[in-house]
């Protein structure tokens, strides 16, 4: 079979199972399968699969029409221009995440530190967002903390591709419990936000595969995560120190007024690229 019929065969498995961007999919899947950039596909569309690349190519497809999600076997994800490599034990970086790194690097670039100054990625997962500040904030340190050890493996496996072992720490832990205060300049999170009443109407890909205790919050009390970060964050935080939060468009206002409530007393709301209320962020008095 040649590259071109195998892209064909696997955009028809792929849009029978009810995947949107069959072709694209396909043209990714079999991409990664033969450890090519996907414009190789095009220039070498005649060349044969040896066995196998083939029997590779046919099993990725089987579990990707059974709606497992690309990055998950392929191991690649791009995030923010980066990279990373991802796998079940992590949630797989969503490109709205990135608006948390854009909210760093906008404030960071405003700020003056005699020494090198410090971020916490709480919930750091791959490690997406910590890496991502890190490569563009030069001078920055960073710790990342997640209770996962599966994720802190794929968080340091990413960490050592990016060259980034002497500036970020990982460290199992719950949240910011035990970090020294005054020890951080910002802390970004993206925690669990999703509720148990919209479990139903996620993808399949999300519900069957990505990790639940990394997505769902309890309905009786969906702020219980930022409500612990938050109030963490006052005594572990120097002044003027930035608290960037991820969370949902149903969740967003809710939480700013608790911000408030908590002791920052003036949170501001950003929206994603459809328009979704995503982004909460402070700075502490
Ligand atoms: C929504 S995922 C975000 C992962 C990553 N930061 C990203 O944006 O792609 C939430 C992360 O928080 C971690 N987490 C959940 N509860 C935690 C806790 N109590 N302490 C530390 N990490 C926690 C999960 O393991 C998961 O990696």
């Amino acid at each position: 079979m040649t590259i071109a019929q195998a892209v064909q065969v696997v955009a028809e498995a792929l849009a029978e199972a009810g995947i949107a961007e069959a072709r694209r999919e396909a043209e990714v899947l079999v991409a990664a399968a033969l450890r090519v950039e996907r414009a190789y596909l095009i220039a070498h569309a005649e060349q044969t699969l040896a066995t196998e690349q083939l029997q590779r190519v046919r099993g990725w497809a089987r579990r990707r029409a059974a709606r497992e999600p690309l990055p998950y076997i392929t191991h690649r994800v791009w995030f923010y221009g980066l990279e990373l490599c991802v796998g079940r034990g992590a949630l797989i970086p969503r490109p709205e995440t990135e608006l948390l790194v854009e909210r760093f690097l906008s404030w960071a670039r405003q700020q003056t530190f005699k020494e090198a100054p410090i971020l916490i990625d709480a919930g750091t997962g791959t490690g997406a967002i910590a890496i991502a500040c890190l490569t563009r904030a030069p001078q920055w340190l960073g710790v990342g903390i997640d209770r996962s050890h599966a994720a802190l493996r794929i968080a340091a496996h990413n960490r050592r591709q990016l060259g980034l072992e002497p500036r970020l720490l990982l460290m199992q832990g719950d949240w910011l419990r035990g970090i020294r205060p005054h020890s951080a300049h910002a802390i970004l999170a993206n925690p669990p936000y999703v509720l148990p009443d919209e479990w139903d109407s996620l993808a399949p890909e999300i519900r069957r595969y990505e990790p639940r205790e990394a997505l769902l919050v309890p309905a009786e009390d969906p702020l219980q995560p930022y409500r612990t970060i938050a109030l963490a964050a006052l005594q572990v935080l120097c002044p003027p120190g930035l608290l960037a939060v991820e969370t949902s468009p149903r969740l967003a206002l809710t939480l700013a007024e608790a911000l408030q409530r908590w002791g920052y007393p003036n949170p501001h709301l950003e929206q994603d690229y459809s328009g979704h209320l995503r982004v909460v962020w402070a700075t502490i008095p």
